[in-house]
């Protein structure tokens, strides 16, 4: 995997969100007034940093509920971190680019094909999904297999009642994920050598668990579009790169599917990619993982199995030998 620069954010510029958009509103009205001085100097320092205008969140608060499968305990990473640090190559290779790049992702409409082994083929509108389920809160790990990770307060409703609108067949055994690509739009597409669109696919029993979660949003309102706006799949006991961005077909499939990493590099990805600190990627370890956005000291910790949830998880791989199917 393309290996991005650290963070460019230093963790004393962390702030939550609501701190953040105050920052935000407090440098727009700062830009308006001509004579700011040192103070608009020093609001500009800081937007260097943050780069605030470059950012494509969205603006919309969704209603939700909290959820019983959230991840209590662990300091949520930031704001600023979750939007700035990120892996999107439709969007650049760094990983500040797709906060810069991907504002012109056109996120309505939008709809999500369902096709393959299905009772009938179906299409379904982003708002219409926004309202199936009402949207749980749920704070998950998250762990790339580049060994760091966050704690990101994702909102969405398990994939499982998606699933059981689209009706699959029994001989449906896999699901597979693609990503919205137009490489008009995503420009950036070309500087990495991914085959698109993006790729990714889960066992039919992985796509059921309650955990893997189907996400529209972020810290409460709907997903930046650099975090995959405006649907996005999140499966917390896998690396990050199994969690396809920008969804807009979801395949049933009777094969395990083809997926962009583990056809790019199958000896590095595995179709599984449960996260696993005994089995290390044949460039680096992953014994341990580096928490964006904490003071260097405290950065660096232990990577659990299954990323901490293998009471949810573990018995799905009952018998499986996990250093074959990694
Ligand atoms: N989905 C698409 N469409 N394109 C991508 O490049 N990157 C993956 C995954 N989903 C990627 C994607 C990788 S490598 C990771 S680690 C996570 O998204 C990153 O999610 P985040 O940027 O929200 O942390």
């Amino acid at each position: 995997m393309l290996i991005g620069k650290p963070s460019a954010i230093p963790s004393s510029e962390i702030t939550p969100l609501g701190a953040y958009r105050q920052f935000l509103s407090r440098r727009r009205f700062l830009r308006g007034a001509v004579a700011a001085g040192a103070v608009a100097l020093a609001a500009d320092r800081v937007a260097q940093v943050i780069e605030p205008d470059k950012v494509a969140f969205a603006e919309t608060r969704l209603q939700t509920v909290s959820s019983p499968l959230t991840t209590t305990g662990e300091q949520l990473t930031s704001f600023a971190d979750i939007t700035h640090y990120n892996n999107f190559y439709e969007f650049g290779v760094d990983k500040g680019d797709p906060a810069k790049n991907a504002g012109g992702l056109p996120t309505r409409p939008w709809t999500v094909k369902v096709e393959g082994k299905v009772a009938k083929p179906l299409t379904f509108d982003i708002d219409d999904l926004l309202k199936l389920r009402p949207l749980e809160d749920r704070v998950y790990r998250h762990r790339c297999v580049e060994a760091w990770s966050m704690v990101i307060p994702w909102v969405g409703y398990s994939l499982s009642e998606f699933i059981k609108q689209c009706d699959p067949l029994p001989s449906a055994k896999y699901v597979q994920f693609l990503s919205y690509y137009d490489h008009h739009v995503e420009k950036w597409s070309g500087e990495s050598t991914i085959y698109w669109p993006y790729s990714e696919g889960l066992r039919m029993d992985e796509a059921l668990n309650p955990l893997t979660l189907l996400t529209f949003g972020l810290y409460g309102e709907t997903l930046p579009n650099q975090d995959g706006a405006p649907v996005r799949i999140v499966i917390p006991w896998k690396y990050g790169f199994k969690s396809a961005k920008s969804v807009v077909t979801v395949r049933f499939v009777e094969k395990q599917p083809s997926t962009t990493w583990n056809d790019m590099a199958p000896d590095e990805y595995g179709f599984y990619s449960n996260v696993n600190p005994s089995v290390d990627h044949p460039r680096w370890s992953q014994k341990r993982e580096r928490r964006i956005g904490l003071p260097f000291y405290a950065q660096w910790r232990e990577t659990l199995m299954f990323n901490g949830y293998g009471d949810q998880v573990a018995s799905m791989y009952q018998g499986m030998n996990l250093r074959k199917y990694y």
